[in-house]
């Protein structure tokens, strides 16, 4: 899915609000598409995190020898980096399949790893639009798989909306938060920083 063309659409807008060559942490990385493109158009200095094994390993080779750092974690675990280590996080895709435990433990783990003038993105599906909007702007044979993320992900993704868990949680914190929609409605781009 994350190697079809309607995925590089689907990040774009995180990709732009990146700036050039700065750290970067990616949380629930996958197969690390999007530290794949940051690292080679963006020469971030790229850090990947999961909670799967499997995933990295599909990391390591779509990543092929390109420079980026890799890391297993444990779900419940700190994450294994110092204060102030990365100028970025992103959570792209990740949150809204996860119980509210753990994206407060996420959240808070990113927080403490992120510098105090840095930036925390989460990218999440909206499951909005519908199938006539979709077709009409990404109907091709090699689109076929956003057919499958938009039915897989639609009820969750929703009832994230829903909760506006990132606003509370930046409210909560005295954080600024800030969110549009990006990706033609099928997704949204929530960031959460200090100023
Ligand atoms: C739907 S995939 C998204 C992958 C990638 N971010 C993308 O957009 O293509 C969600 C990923 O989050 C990982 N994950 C789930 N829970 C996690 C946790 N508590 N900490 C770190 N990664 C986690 C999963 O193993 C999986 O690789």
């Amino acid at each position: 899915m994350q190697k079809k063309p309607w995925y590089r659409n689907f990040l774009n807008d995180l990709i732009e609000a990146l700036p050039r060559g700065e750290r970067l942490l990616d949380v629930g990385t996958g197969p690390a598409k999007l530290l794949q493109i940051l690292r080679r158009e963006k020469s971030m200095e790229c850090t990947g995190i999961d909670t799967s094994e499997l995933m990295l390993e599909e990391a390591r080779k779509e990543l092929d020898g390109e420079e980026v750092a890799l890391f297993c974690v444990k779900k419940d675990e700190s994450f294994p980096f110092e204060r102030n280590s990365f100028d970025h996080v992103t959570l792209c895709n990740v949150l809204f399949n996860l119980e509210p435990e753990t994206c407060y433990h996420l959240l808070e783990e990113s927080l403490h790893v992120l510098n105090p003038a840095g930036k925390l993105f989460v990218l999440t599906p909206t499951g909005r639009g519908g199938f006539w909007k979709l077709s009409r702007k990404y109907f091709s044979w090699q689109n076929l798989s956003m057919y499958i993320w938009y039915a897989a992900t639609r009820s969750r993704a929703r009832a994230w909306a829903e909760k506006h868990y990132l606003e509370s949680y930046a409210k909560e914190k005295g954080l600024r938060y800030t969110t549009r929609e990006v990706f033609d409605g099928f997704a949204i781009l929530e960031v959460i920083c200090g100023d």
